[in-house]
């Protein structure tokens, strides 16, 4: 985040992709993309490519972690070592991400019903392939998704999406030259369920009118999120219906061979 609003981002109305003010970035959202996970999703959202998978309810590890009374909810967001052209410098954890994995974990953990599952863990892992801006709330759109896949009970799917000034208009979604060279620019979280602000960042500077339309718009724009995370669980739980809903196929009983003799172990 962050920009030195020197730079022109919107000539006659339209900005440098040819976007109006209040247009999101084209955005696909595809739920259940991994095996493994109990819940995923994979989204493209403007050049970025994130992928998110959650695990759990499961065993709390360490045990020092386990809250008696319901599931922790943890978040690691982390990005490739090629996910941009920028310098990354060592790849694995940095405050960026760190600072990322905590405001999405708070994030979720205000609207998964963790006191269903008391005594487990609850992980969310966000991988950013490609970054483009806005890789939170892009990544927690997905996130979002991953846990309904995985079947947890929430207060809403919460839809990210960032609002912020250029040029001196308020505006919505920003690419990361806008980002950079933008006046200021808000990560949302939103549940339009309730009409709750979950995450609230800002970097420049706004007047408190810009921020209530930046409030606005971002509420607006939302609905597109929503109905796009919808739209992909809905895929999602139609291919599970077609399909069957078959267990993973490592769940199934193995084959014995006959006369009771045990077969060659498959590991
Ligand atoms: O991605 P988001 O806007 O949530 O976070 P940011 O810290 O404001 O970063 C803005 C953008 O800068 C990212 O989306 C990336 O495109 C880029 N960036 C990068 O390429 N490498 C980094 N280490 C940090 C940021």
């Amino acid at each position: 985040m962050g920009g030195t609003g020197k730079m022109k981002l919107i000539v006659n109305g339209k900005r440098l992709d040819g976007r109006g003010l209040a247009d999101l970035r084209p955005m696909t959202i595809k739920a259940g993309v991994l095996n493994k996970a109990d819940g995923s999703a994979y989204i493209e959202w403007g050049n970025n490519k994130i992928l998110a998978a959650v695990y759990g309810p499961k065993e709390c590890i360490p045990r020092h972690d386990i809250n008696p009374y319901k599931a922790v909810v943890r978040c690691r967001y982390s990005m490739s070592p090629f996910a941009s052209f920028e310098e990354h410098g060592r790849t694995g954890p940095n405050r960026r991400s760190r600072e990322i994995s905590k405001v999405i974990q708070e994030v979720f953990e205000n609207v998964v019903l963790a006191e269903h599952f008391p005594k487990t863990a609850i992980d969310i892992f966000i991988e950013v392939l490609q970054a483009d801006g806005g890789t939170r709330v892009a990544g927690l759109t997905a996130a979002a998704v991953a846990l309904a896949d995985a079947g947890i009970p929430m207060k809403d799917v919460v839809a990210g999406i960032a609002a912020g000034k250029i040029d001196g208009q308020i505006a919505l979604d920003f690419g990361k030259y806008e980002d950079n060279f933008g006046q200021s620019d808000m990560p949302f979280a939103v549940s339009l369920r309730t009409g709750e602000v979950l995450l609230f960042q800002m970097d420049g500077m706004l007047t408190k009118d810009e921020i209530a339309k930046a409030i606005d718009l971002a509420f607006e724009g939302a609905k597109t999120v929503s109905d796009l995370q919808v739209k992909a669980l809905k895929a999602r739980y139609t291919e599970k219906e077609e399909k069957g809903v078959a267990p993973a196929p490592e769940a199934l009983p193995q084959e014995q061979p006959a006369g009771g003799q045990q077969g060659e172990q498959p590991y």
